[in-house]
């Protein structure tokens, strides 16, 4: 069974990022995965306190529930994150997840020394995020943020939905093109997570 953890990283529940990561569950869901949905404004997560408390182990010590989405994100095959965007970047609660992730930059770098060219990745991501601008450079910034954190957690950025001119809550309901998209790529991330897996099992049977 696939397992797919979805993020909403909006402060708004209903907004547009949302409604778009509910279509991308549904395909996912639809497509046979099992998906765990976290609403990052719903959880007790204070920002990185830069006191490398984890630098020992690669554990967080600020006890809170970090701790827990942390073991679910490292349990699952894919994961799908969605923000709006907030002055060029992810939304302030998706932001502190990232930083939070820094102690898994610090296993994976300093403590198991992997090579920083190293891009092997155990699972994927779907990012999605909504603009209210029609800016050519919108997500520039976003994308590399987004790309990076997902490295840090072994995932590949797999595809990335970034719709601009989407401002107020109900926006994107006026675009059926978009929510068909998400609710295609949600399907097609649990296709190609199949085809991994199934790639890695052929592989195991080789092994001699
Ligand atoms: C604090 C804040 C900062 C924002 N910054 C930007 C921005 O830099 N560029 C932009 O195009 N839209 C910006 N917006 C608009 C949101 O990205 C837009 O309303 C988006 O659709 C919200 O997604 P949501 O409904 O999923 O929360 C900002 C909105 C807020 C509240």
């Amino acid at each position: 069974m696939t397992r797919l953890m979805a993020i909403f990283g909006s402060p708004r529940r209903q907004g547009n990022t949302a409604t778009l990561l509910r279509q991308a569950v549904k395909g996912a869901r639809d497509a046979g995965a099992t998906v765990e949905e976290v609403v990052l404004r719903d959880l007790k997560m204070s920002p990185c306190l830069e006191i490398y408390g984890c630098k020992q182990s690669g554990q967080c010590v600020i006890k809170d529930d970090f701790l827990e989405l942390r073991e679910n994100i490292l349990a699952c095959d894919g994961l799908i994150l969605a923000s709006p965007i907030f002055f060029y970047t992810v939304s302030a609660h998706t932001k502190i997840l990232m930083d939070r992730c820094q102690s898994l930059w610090v296993k994976k770098y300093w403590i198991d020394e992997t090579p920083y060219t190293s891009r092997a990745f155990k699972r994927r991501g779907l990012f999605i995020a909504a603009g209210a601008t029609a800016g050519k450079r919108l997500f520039e910034g976003t994308l590399l943020t987004v790309r990076y954190f997902f490295d840090v957690l072994d995932a590949q950025l797999w595809r990335s939905l970034c719709y601009r001119e989407l401002d107020f809550e109900g926006d994107v309901e006026k675009h059926p093109a978009y929510l068909e998209e998400a609710y295609q790529a949600g399907r097609d991330l649990v296709a190609v997570l199949r085809d991994d897996a199934g790639e890695k099992a052929g592989k195991g049977a080789d092994a001699p």
